[in-house]
C-alpha cells in the first residue's frame, strides 16, 4: 500500500499552473491500492507575511478548489495542516536533530531571503523541516511534488534515515518523490521566461480556475507570441519561450505529446491555435468553476470534509508523534 501525503499552500484564485503542476496529478492518485493524503498547508504560508482574514478564506478556497478539481473525500483524506497538532510537534522533534549545515544547503531559502537573511523569519530558515514533518508523520511512502521541492523532499530522507540510524529504529520509512506525467511548467502568459504566478501584478499573465469563458478566451488571444508561423516541430521552439509555453499548455490541457499537437498546427499562425487552446480550456475548467462556485456558497459541505479529514489525520498523526516521543527519551502521556 502507498501512502501518498502532499501539501498546497493555501492561495486565494488558485491559477492553471498551480492545477497543472499539482492538483490534477493528485485527482489521478486517488487509485483503491493508494491511500493519499492532501492538506492545505497553511503553517507553511505563514512563513511569509499574510493577513489574517486572507489567509483564511484562502485556505477555505483551497480546500474547496481541491474538492471542485475531483479530490474526492471518499476516496482522499483531505485536511488542513495547522488541524493536525502532530505536525508542529514532530517539526520540533526533527529541528533537534537536524545540523543548521543541513538547512544552510536550501537554495528556495536563498532565494525568498535574499540579500536580508538577518531580516527572514526563523520559520522561512526551518520550513523545509516542517515539510519533513508533515511528510513524516503519516509515515508516508510517496510524494508528488513539483520539480523546485526536490531539494525539500532529499531533506526529508536525510532527516528520515538519520532518525532511523541514530536511534536504531526502523520508525519513518524514505519517502520517494513521485513526479508525475510531463512536468509542467506554466509559465506568464505575458513574458515566456517568468513563472505564471499568483503574484503578478497583470491579471492577463494567468489564467484562474474561476476566470469564465469569456475571459480566458480574452487572455488567450491576448498571450504574447512572435510573429514567425508555429513550427513543426519541438526543437523549432528553443528560444521561443512564448510559443513553447502555450504549446505546452496545449499539449497538457490535451494531454497529448508538444509533437502531436505541433503536428496538427505546424505552419499556422498562432490565432487558430489560440482559438483552439482557448476552446480546450474552457472545456475543461468550466465544470471544475462551476463546482468551485457551488462549494463556496455551501461552506457546511467543505467544513465537515475537514472535520473528517483532520479525524483521520490525528489519529495516524498522534500514532506516530508517540512512538518518535518515546524514542527519543520523552516520558509516556499519563493515561486516563
Ligand atoms: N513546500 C511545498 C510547496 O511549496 C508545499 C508542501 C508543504 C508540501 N508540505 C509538504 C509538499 C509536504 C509535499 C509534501 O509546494
Amino acid at each position: 500500500m502507498r501512502r501518498i501525503l502532499s501539501g498546497i499552500q493555501p492561495t486565494a484564485k488558485i491559477h492553471i499552473g498551480n492545477y497543472l503542476g499539482a492538483v490534477r496529478n493528485w485527482v489521478r492518485l486517488q487509485r483503491e491500492d493508494y491511500d493519499p493524503l492532501f492538506c492545505a498547508v497553511d503553517l507553511h504560508a505563514l512563513t511569509v507575511p499574510q493577513d489574517p482574514a486572507e489567509l483564511r478564506a484562502a485556505t477555505r478556497e483551497m480546500v474547496a478548489t481541491l474538492m471542485a478539481a475531483g479530490i474526492d473525500p471518499d476516496r482522499s483524506t483531505i485536511f488542513v495542516q495547522s488541524h493536525v497538532p502532530a505536525h508542529s510537534e514532530l517539526a520540533w522533534l526533527f529541528s533537534c536533530v537536524t545540523p543548521m549545515g543541513w538547512l544552510n544547503r536550501m537554495t528556495q531559502f536563498k532565494e525568498k531571503a535574499g540579500k536580508h537573511r538577518d531580516q527572514a523569519m526563523v520559520g522561512l530558515y526551518t520550513y523545509p523541516v516542517l515539510m519533513a514533518a508533515d511528510i513524516l508523520v503519516y509515515q508516508a511512502t510517496h510524494v508528488p511534488v513539483g520539480e523546485d521541492q526536490k531539494q525539500h523532499l532529499e531533506l526529508a530522507r536525510e532527516i528520515a534515515g538519520s532518525f532511523n540510524h541514530r536511534y536504531g529504529v526502523d520508525l519513518f520509512p524514505l519517502p520517494e518523490p513521485q513526479i508525475l506525467g510531463e512536468a509542467t511548467r506554466v509559465m506568464s502568459l505575458r513574458d515566456g521566461t517568468k513563472k505564471m504566478s499568483k503574484s503578478d501584478a497583470s491579471d492577463f499573465s494567468r489564467i484562474n480556475l474561476t476566470d469564465d469563458a469569456d475571459l480566458i478566451a480574452q487572455k488567450i488571444r491576448k498571450a504574447k507570441t512572435d510573429p514567425e508561423p508555429l513550427p513543426s516541430e519541438p526543437a523549432g521552439l528553443d528560444g521561443r519561450a512564448e510559443a513553447a509555453n502555450l504549446v505546452a499548455l496545449y499539449a497538457a490541457m490535451a494531454e497529448q505529446p508538444p509533437a502531436a499537437v505541433l503536428a496538427d498546427y505546424g505552419g499556422q499562425n498562432f490565432a487558430p491555435f489560440k482559438a483552439a487552446l482557448a476552446d480546450l480550456m474552457v472545456a475543461h475548467l468550466a465544470p471544475i468553476a462551476g463546482e468551485l462556485r457551488r462549494l463556496l456558497a455551501d461552506p457546511g459541505t467543505v467544513e465537515a470534509v475537514l472535520a473528517r479529514g483532520a479525524a483521520r489525520a490525528r489519529a495516524l498523526g498522534e500514532t506516530t508523534l508517540a512512538e518518535t516521543q518515546e524514542t527519543m527519551g520523552l516520558l509516556a502521556r499519563p493515561t486516563g
